[in-house]
Parts: structure tokens; sequence; C-alpha cells
């Protein structure tokens, strides 16, 4: 079948161009690479080769396959050899002035009707198509790296852009074998969009003194399901990748705070430590192994202390069932004991909050995280208030530890780690459906393609209850009076009428 694209040339033949020139030239098209030094498109020859030889050793690729895609890559030592392409897809340097000058030549070597796509992940593919004579035929066609493996392309429009151009890009990319999702052209298209709650409110999190980087990875992995937790990611991106996307979506949307940066990354990157690649990053690296410190065992408690749990509990009566599992004296009083245990769990208020509303002994009360049934976790987390005794704190602990799940301990906030990410997690996508960026579906598509969480945001919200969400995001905005945790109003209207935030408006 011949492809929608029979000629098409990469500019720029780096890290991203060698893999869209992988998956184009077993896609059928006759590729052409050109970049600026005759050198790096000569290496990216061989090392394309060199990957498809790989791939037929360990019998992940046909051997005709891998002949007949070598035969369909040629280097394209100047620019007018790129004069019969279809289209011609650009991987240069980042910078606006370099890219809007490339597509300027290109215009005048291709004919009118090929179409012109730019990978670039953070600038206006509308801003890169000012001063092109036919702007209709120019998107964006953003890739992820490896490009052969991540598996999802975001198609872009800017202003001008023909549909036309969008459909063909997106059936090209089908035929790729990636799947591509529609974006509107605004800061980090959808995926590095939609990507930044997870490590902005992490840090947020470690810059209050709630929790360290390790125990905030295992409450995200272990409660959630996530396969790094947020620091762990950012160590294998390295924060000089990391750091500048989290400057550059908050600086392109004029500083919304849902967005903000933290001075931790900032101080890290000039610091140098990098992550991974550098081999000290939020955990320091020895042989390739981070190295974590072990979690403190639950403490042993001679007495354990009667335990009352507050009515206004999220779950309260799962809650009281696995006080019961665990073997806990239970009070039933209107009120506790003067020795109780008492056990709060709050949606987005913190402990200190709590414990001053309800009228309880600050010193006693201790809360839990009930946002997501304990069923379906493999950890549990409490919280202390500044005025919690130790004893309470143990007891707390080792009561929650008895049947062997694991347990952490965490200062008061508003709203717990899982809680507090999951709802910028949430609140970002909504917003994302808000601005009609993307499609719900497509959100959804990219967000688990192109980062891998363990469900896409808005069936996370389902999941969790988009009215659970809303209530952490109003409560947390109370305890903070922070703009960043304002409910979309896509959540919000949707959080208050209980309705699936991946419902469609006719
Ligand atoms: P890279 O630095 O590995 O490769 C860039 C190549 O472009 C180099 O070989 C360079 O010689 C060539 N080049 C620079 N200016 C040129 C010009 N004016 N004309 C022709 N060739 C020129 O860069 P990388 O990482 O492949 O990124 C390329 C583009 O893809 C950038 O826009 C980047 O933002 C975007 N991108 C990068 C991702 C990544 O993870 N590396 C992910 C998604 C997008």
């Amino acid at each position: 079948m011949r492809p929608p694209f029979k000629t098409v040339g990469i500019v720029g033949t780096g890290a991203m161009g060698r893999g869209i020139a992988q998956i184009a030239a077993q896609a059928g098209s006759q590729v052409r690479l050109f970049d600026a030094n005759a050198v790096a498109a000569e290496k990216a020859l061989e090392s394309i080769c060199a990957q498809w030889d790989k791939l037929v050793e360990k019998g992940r690729m046909d051997t005709v396959l891998a002949t007949e895609s070598k035969s369909r890559l040629l280097l394209a030592p100047a620019m007018e050899d790129l004069a019969d392409c279809d289209l011609v897809i650009e991987a240069i340097v980042e910078l606006l002035a370099v890219k809007k000058s490339l597509f300027s030549s290109l215009e005048t070597v291709v004919s009118s009707q090929t179409v012109l796509a730019s990978n670039t992940s953070s600038l206006s593919i509308t801003a890169i198509a000012a001063g092109l004579k036919h702007p209709e035929r120019f998107a964006g066609f953003h890739f992820f790296n490896p490009v052969p493996l991540m598996k999802v392309v975001e198609v872009i429009a800017g202003l001008r852009t023909d549909a036309g151009t969008c459909h063909a890009l997106t059936e090209y990319a089908r035929r790729m074998g990636h799947t591509p999702v529609l974006a509107q052209d605004t800061p980090g298209f959808i995926v590095n969009h939609a990507g930044r709650a997870y490590g902005t409110e992490a840090l947020r999190i470690v810059s209050e003194g709630i929790a360290d980087f390790a125990t905030i990875d295992r409450i995200l992995k272990d409660q959630v399901g996530f396969k790094l937790g947020p620091f762990e990611l950012m160590d294998l991106t390295a924060l000089d990748v990391s750091h500048p996307v989290m400057e550059s979506v908050y600086r392109q949307y004029y500083e919304e705070p849902r967005y903000r940066p933290s001075v931790i990354t900032a101080q890290r990157l000039a610091g140098g430590l990098l992550g991974r690649k550098t081999g000290e990053g939020f955990y320091r690296y020895v042989d390739g192994a981070a190295q974590v410190a072990e979690e403190v065992a639950a403490p042993a408690v001679a007495e354990m202390p009667p335990v009352w749990v507050s009515p206004r509990s999220a779950r309260r009566s799962e809650l009281l069932q696995l006080l019961k599992n665990l073997g806990a004296h239970i009070e039933t009083g209107a009120s506790p004991s003067m020795t109780a245990l008492t056990l709060v769990a709050p949606l987005g208020f913190d402990i200190t909050t709590v414990a001053v509303v309800e009228r309880l002994d600050p010193a006693r009360t201790v809360g839990i995280d009930m946002l997501i049934d304990d069923e379906s976790t493999k950890r549990r987390v409490l919280a202390t208030n500044p005025a919690t005794r130790v004893d309470m704190r143990d007891a707390a602990h080792a009561l929650f530890a008895r049947d062997g799940k694991a347990v952490s301990v965490i200062r008061d906030s508003g709203g717990f780690v899982t809680q507090r990410v999951v709802a910028a997690i949430v609140n970002i996508a909504s917003d994302i459906c808000q601005q009609g960026i993307c499609s719900p579906k497509d959100l959804e598509i990219a967000v688990n393609l192109g980062l891998g969480y363990p469900l896409g945001p808005l069936a996370m919200g389902n999941l969790y209850g988009p009215t659970n969400i809303l209530e952490v995001l109003f409560n947390m905005q109370t305890v903070y009076g922070d703009p960043r945790y304002r409910p979309s109003p896509w959540l919000r209207r949707r959080g208050a009428i209980g309705l699936s935030l991946l419902h469609q408006e006719e």
C-alpha cells in the first residue's frame, strides 16, 4: 500500500530526527536525511541501519522489511535535495528564529503542496508559521523520545493550519504505527501540559516539609499505582530537561499559579544534581541503582488506646470495618473518651483545622487518607498535626501496620500526598478540556501513551469521584488561600452534579 507521503524529508538528524526517519522508512516512505552538520546526517544513517540490524538480530523485525527500509533511507547533502518531498519534518534546535528561517528557506525549495511539520515541543506552531507563504500546509507533529517506542504523536493545528493538513498527518501517523492525537496550538500542547501537576505538586509538598522525596515516591506508587514516583521520574528525565519545561509552560501561560515551578528544581539544576545521568539527583546512584534509605519500621506499642472515629470522616464505614479487622477497640460515643486515639479522615482539609472545627483534642488527633478505598491500595498514609503526641502517633502507626500493610506518617497539610497530587492532575486535565485544547478522549490517550500514568487523568478523577476531587480542591483552597487549587469550571460543574469527567457535551 502506498503511504500517504511517498517522499519524506527529515531536517535535523539528532535524537528525534533519527527516530522519526526510522519509522517513516519502515512505513514505506522514501526518506531523505538533511542536517546543517553533514557528519551528523551520516552518523544518523549509520545508527538507524545499526538499529534495524539489532532489531533483526533480536527477532523483532523481519529481514525483508529491514533491507527494504535501508534502501529507502538516503542522505540529502543539500536542502535542494528535498525538492520532491511531499512532507518535510523538522527536528532541529529549539529556537524560534532558527526554525522560522529554516521553513522560509524550505518554502523556496519544495512545492506549494508539500506539507511542512515541526517536531517542536515548546514553541508555538502559529509563531513558527508566521511569515510563511503557505501557512495552511504547516502543522506541529510532536513525537516523544524514543520515537519508535513512544507510540503517540501530537498533531497540532496553528491558527492558519488547514484541517486537511492535520488529517494527512493523522493518517500518516497511523501508517507509522503511532496513535495520533489532535491538539490546539497552546503551551505544552497536551502531554507536556497535562504532565505539569505530578512533579510540581510533589515538589510543593517537599517544600512545605510535609514528607521527603522517597516517602512521596513510595506513597504515589503504592497508593495510586504510578510506575515511578515523581522524584524517580525527574531523576530519569533529568532536571536540565524537566525544569525548563516547567518554566516554559508557566511563563507562556502568563504565570498561571497551577503551573508554578519550584525553587527546589531551580537550585538543584544550578548545582548540577540533574538525575541519573550525573550520578546524583533526588537520589544518589551507585552502579545505576538508586540509594534509598530503609523505611522506618512500625513502632512497638505495649498498650493500644481505644480508637474514636470522627463522624465526618471520608469512607467512615470502611474505616470502621478496617479498624475492626485490625482488632482495634472502637469507641462509639458521640465524642472521644479522655484516652482515645482520635481519628479523622478529611478530604482537602488539614488535620489541625479538622481538630479545631470538630473541637477535638489535637494532641490525640491523627488523620488518615481515605480518598482511595483501603483494599485497592498497598499503603496507608497517616498525618499528624503540630500538637499530636508521640505516643498517639506511634499507636496509630502500629495499629494500621498490624496486618503487614505499609504505613507512612507525614506532617500535616491540606490534603494528604495522594489527594494533593491526584487533585492537581485531575484539575489541570479538566482545564485542558475546558480550554478545548483536545477532546477528553485524546487527552486520555495522550497521557496514557505519553506519560505512562496508571490511568488517564479523567479516568483517575472518575475512579476517585469527581465530587471528592472537587471537595479536596475547595478545601485546599481554603487551607492555603492559593489560587493554584482553584477548581477548573469543567471539573466544578461535573463534580457538582456527579457527572463523569469523560462525558461529552452534545
Ligand atoms: P538534537 O540536538 O539531538 O539534534 C538536532 C539536530 O539538528 C543536530 O544534528 C543539529 O546539527 C541539527 N540542526 C541544528 N540546527 C539546524 C539547522 N538550522 N538546519 C539543519 N539542521 C540543524 O535535538 P533533538 O533532541 O533531536 O531535538 C530536536 C527537536 O525536537 C527540538 O525542537 C526539540 O525541542 C524537539 N523534541 C525533542 C525531544 C527530546 O526528548 N529530545 C522530544 C520531543 C521534541
